[in-house]
């Protein structure tokens, strides 16, 4: 049984949710999940505004900016990834969304060599599907992790 322990020096609270144990931990992060699917979000709607301006060669300087926002976007879907791999009781979408990541990032860094010439629209395509894809993903991770916790909370 825990609770407010008497020691020689002070009174120590040792609560279930005390936030340095692995289940506090847990719920600090899920609480986090809300600002990360939102962040998300927005990382995901600013890959797209950019990319199809460097697309249609509008923003033709901004490669680096859509790639640092980018990497930060599958940053992301890591740590949310993560939080469902230790929340759900399946994982399979879990873990397949932490292989989708890494599917995003290695695009996104061979996307310029790949197909170059006349059928390097097709790159274009894919890679915009990759990334829609990833945000579903994060959206469909999200939204699970939610249900789940607000099935499991009393
Ligand atoms: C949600 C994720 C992402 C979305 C929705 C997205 C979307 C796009 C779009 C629409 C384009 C313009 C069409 C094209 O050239 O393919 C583009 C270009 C590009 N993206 Fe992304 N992107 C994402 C993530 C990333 C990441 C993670 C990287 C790098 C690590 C990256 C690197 C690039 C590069 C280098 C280009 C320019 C390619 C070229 O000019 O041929 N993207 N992206």
């Amino acid at each position: 049984m825990l609770g407010p322990v008497r020691t020689d020096r002070a009174t120590v609270n040792l609560t279930p949710t005390c936030p340095t144990t692995l289940s506090g931990l847990l719920s600090a992060m899920r609480k986090s999940l809300s600002s990360l699917i939102m962040l998300g979000r927005l990382l995901g709607v600013v890959q797209i505004v950019v990319g199809l301006g460097m697309w249609f060669g509008m923003l033709a300087g901004a490669v680096a900016f859509h790639t640092a926002v980018g990497s930060l976007f599958v940053l992301v879907l890591w740590v949310v990834a993560g939080i469902a791999l230790f929340a759900l009781p399946k994982r399979g979408v879990a873990l397949f969304a932490l292989l989708w990541g890494a599917l995003v990032l290695w695009f996104g860094m061979a996307q310029m060599t790949l197909l170059p010439g006349s059928a390097h629209w097709a790159i274009r395509v894919a890679h915009l599907l990759v990334g829609v894809a990833a945000m579903g993903l994060l959206e469909a991770l999200g939204g699970a992790v939610k249900r789940h916790k607000a099935d499991v909370t009393p």
